[in-house]
């Protein structure tokens, strides 16, 4: 999703916004620009493309020491330079994230005032919008406060006035804002990476609360003034670093060791005991429904096989995108979970919102501490992913999974399906997990990439457990090597799609579940007779019954409760060594944002 950077401060003011969009590079864009005051007038530099093109766009020397930054991704007019941002109209120059959905109407109406639009954007209008009540308000913060009284939509800005020019103003609703508090300086911004190169203290910024940042920080509820805590970022700039790793994606990859003893060790330090206590009762539920988007619908998916093999209680799992606009079967006895690395996905957070109107039990599974979505659900669990930089989630989906699957050992155990003695062993192996992860992190998946890199197409098939994990698998190629990848329940091929299985075509088959590896090795023989290249994820238990595949991953033979997350791992670096060989952009593939903070 797009970033927005503001400063104000004793530093010259272009370097910081700089900084701080690149810093915010990971959450994809399509357009940059800055907008800066230089003593005398507010000055706009702007362009499509990467944050390089506006750099060259910079005159030398500019001295200023407040200004507004944001990288585009482009929702209301294509991505060229007059649609990228900062806006300006009249004496307001502005800087948003989000979708204003009455743009059509304000524009109409503002028009009628004489107003004269350059470009085809929803942002214009709100720069026009803020210079129309401006006109008679003469008060930039009651201005602002009107103006929100107006806005439909999703919105966090950064505003510059020409009456004002040592002042910033930012405000937001629904699209993520914290403010950086620094020495002698402070900032604006969508997210904590793009201050960390100057202070680790923050503050969350909540739904149309109005800051005005002087030579201090002033944050305003309904126009008084309220008090805000301030946090600390526990992360650090080495965390925006890659520590010699050629791509975040490889980084965070390794970091999974570690992240799934930091997200499980809550719930496993004192046994049974901390599971029970330190998660909410899931028993006075009789049905889960779970939401997400994206890889997050996909944690959800195999979260769902483990929850119904081990409890009694049915689960649905839906996107949230679709969610959100049907019908609901939800009741005082469902609990909704809402999953998402960002904590911000305008879709999820919209299902949420929509089920909390209707007094549903909510609990969120987000990495992002204190993002919207942490905030408004009844219950959360945070992952402990640290943040994740490259676009495509691999660490932050492990720990989703691991999360889920915890919550169905509790309810397993507490539903008296597993037994305390099992229990326990489920429990050291989730202990032992870390150690599974690092060993098969080591292999080697080349020369499996060196099979698929040059195809364009690519299949997925697994039953059950394996399908749910599939389609993550299958997500992960597509998105980073921009192979066209299907995943189908295995059963499902020979229904239509197998007619696309040639010589050569490459089919990537998960089998985890022994109970049913025999009706996917038919699979297998049906597509491996027709050509296909195959390359098998299994268990060493299984592995002898598959002689003829071309490629085998052979995991450690535990429980349904901890493979899911040893074989998402070949899955991730298969992806990855396919998409470097590819020389894609890992980390930050075409089209793709870190957050869609946009419907
Ligand atoms: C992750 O690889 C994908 N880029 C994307 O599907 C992501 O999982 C989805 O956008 C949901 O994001 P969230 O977890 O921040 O809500
Ligand atoms: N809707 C605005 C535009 O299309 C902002 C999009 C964004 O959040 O980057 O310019």
């Amino acid at each position: 999703m797009c970033g927005i950077i503001g400063y104000n401060g004793h530093k010259n003011s272009i370097k910081v916004l700089i900084n701080g969009l690149k810093a915010l590079e990971y959450r994809g864009y399509d357009s940059a620009g800055i907008a800066y005051y230089n003593g005398k007038r507010m000055e706009i530099i702007k362009t499509s493309g990467r944050i390089f093109n506006l750099e060259k766009k910079l005159k030398p020397n500019i001295q200023s020491n407040i200004g507004i930054g944001h990288t585009r991704w482009a929702t209301h007019g294509k991505p060229n330079d007059i649609n990228s941002h900062p806006h300006r109209m009249g004496k307001f120059t502005i800087v948003h994230n989000g979708i204003i959905e009455n743009y059509e109407e304000l524009k109409k109406g503002l028009i009628k005032k004489g107003y004269k639009f350059k470009t085809e954007t929803d942002s214009e209008v709100i720069a026009a919008l803020l210079d129309f009540i401006y006109s008679t308000e003469k008060d930039v913060l009651k201005t602002i406060s009107l103006l929100e009284e107006k806005l439909i939509g999703a919105y966090a800005l950064g505003i510059l006035c020409d009456d004002e020019p040592n002042i910033l103003y930012a405000t937001r609703k629904d699209s993520p804002l914290i403010v950086g508090i620094g020495n002698k300086e402070n900032f604006i911004a969508s997210d904590v990476p793009a201050i960390l190169k100057y202070t680790n203290q923050y503050i969350i910024i909540e739904d149309n609360e109005i800051v005005k940042i002087d030579d201090k920080v002033t944050v305003y509820k309904n126009l008084n003034e309220t008090e805000k805590k301030v946090l600390t970022f526990e992360g650090n700039l080495e965390v925006a670093e890659k520590n010699g790793f050629d791509h975040f994606m490889l980084k965070e990859i390794h970091e999974e060791p570690s992240v799934i003893k930091n997200t499980t060790e809550p719930f496993l330090a004192d046994g049974l005991e901390s599971l029970i206590q330190n998660m909410p009762n899931f028993s006075q539920y009789k049905r889960i429904e779970i939401v997400g988007c994206g890889s997050a619908y996909h944690a959800g998916l195999v979260g769902k096989a483990i929850i119904e093999k081990y409890t009694n209680t049915p689960v649905a799992v839906y996107i949230a995108s679709e969610f959100r606009y049907q019908k609901l079967f939800t009741d005082k006895e469902t609990l909704v979970i809402f999953i998402s690395q960002s904590g911000e996905t305008a879709d999820t957070l919209a299902s949420l919102r929509k089920i909390k109107s209707q007094n549903i039990d909510s609990l969120a599974i987000v990495n992002v501490v204190g993002s919207s979505l942490a905030r408004e659900a009844k219950n959360t669990i945070y992952i402990k992913a640290g943040p994740e930089i490259s676009v495509a989630t691999t660490k932050a989906y492990l720990a989703q999974v691991a999360v889920l699957s915890l919550i169905a050992l509790n309810l397993g155990y507490k539903q008296k399906i597993i037994s305390e003695n099992k229990a326990n062993d489920i429990i050291k192996s989730f202990i032992k997990l870390p150690t599974y992860i690092e060993d098969i992190i080591d292999k080697n998946y080349k020369q499996i990439a060196k099979t698929l890199y040059k195809k364009n197409i690519c299949f997925y098939i697994g039953r059950g457990i394996d399908y749910a994990l599939s389609m993550e698998g299958s997500l992960k190629l597509k998105e980073i090597s921009y192979i066209v990848s299907m995943c189908y329940p295995a059963g499902e091929l020979k229904h239509g799609t197998i007619s696309l299985i040639d010589k050569g075509t490459n089919v990537i088959s998960v089998i985890t579940d022994k109970t049913i590896a025999d009706k996917t090795l038919s699979n297998i023989k049906e597509v491996k007779s027709r050509g296909a290249v195959v390359t098998l994820v299994t268990t060493e238990e299984i592995a002898n019954d598959f002689a003829d595949v071309n490629h085998k991953v052979i995991i450690p033979k535990t429980n349904d409760f901890i493979n899911p997350m040893i074989a998402a791992i070949p899955l991730q670096l298969i992806s990855y060594e396919t998409a470097k060989l590819r020389g894609c952009d890992i980390d930050k593939p075409k089209n793709l944002a870190k957050s869609v903070t946009v419907e």
